[in-house]
């Protein structure tokens, strides 16, 4: 029954989703322009713990995704096993202006695989993309990583808006 149907819909499917990678790299910027086509420029370092939830439409199931977000920065991080608990997907997020976020990704994917299963779908996000002439990391060396890695790889832009629905659809497919 078509009423049956709706009501068991909305409740299939629960993701949930964390984003990670160093400060200042525009996690969530990222998160602010997906879940509400917001942009700050002058935002402050998340404190503690965030999370939104969207709905998505994937292959005309209803599906939510709870993205979680926290600080690149140590010590502004929450209880890290908790952030990672259930997780199976992760946006791995850096700065294509600053290398040194690039750098760190190795870091990063050691944290992610201490604290969750083996199995979440990981994307590398180079974020920024708008910032063209401050590039410090070419789109294929983001491509090589990821790669080798075994990681999907998209380069984003929160400023412009460039990506980052995909971003976020990848990984939610993937899961799904
Ligand atoms: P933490 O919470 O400290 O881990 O940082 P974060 O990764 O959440 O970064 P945040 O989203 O707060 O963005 C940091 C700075 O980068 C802010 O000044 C943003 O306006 C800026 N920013 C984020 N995304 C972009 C982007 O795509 N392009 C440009 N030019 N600036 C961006
Ligand atoms: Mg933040």
């Amino acid at each position: 029954m078509a009423n049956n149907r709706d009501e068991h819909q909305s409740e299939d499917y629960l993701f949930k989703i964390v984003m990670i990678g160093d400060s200042a790299v525009g996690k969530s910027n990222l998160l602010a322009r997906f879940a509400r086509n917001e942009f700050y420029s002058n935002s402050k370092s998340t404190i503690g713990v965030e999370f939104q939830t969207q709905k998505m439409l994937i292959d005309e199931k209803e599906i939510k995704a709870q993205i979680w977000d926290t600080a690149g920065q140590e010590r502004f991080k929450a209880v890290t096993s908790a952030y990672y608990r259930g997780a199976v997907g992760a946006l791995l997020v850096y700065d294509i202006s600053r290398r040194r976020t690039f750098e760190n990704i190795g870091r990063w994917l050691n944290e992610l695989h201490t604290h969750s299963d083996m199995n979440v779908v990981v994307i590398l996000v180079g974020n920024k993309t708008d910032l063209k002439d401050a590039r410090e990391v070419d789109t294929a060396e983001g491509k090589a990583i990821a790669e080798a890695e075994g990681l999907f790889f998209i380069e984003t832009s929160a400023l412009d808006s460039s990506n980052v629905t995909a971003a976020f659809e990848t990984v939610v497919k993937e899961i799904y």
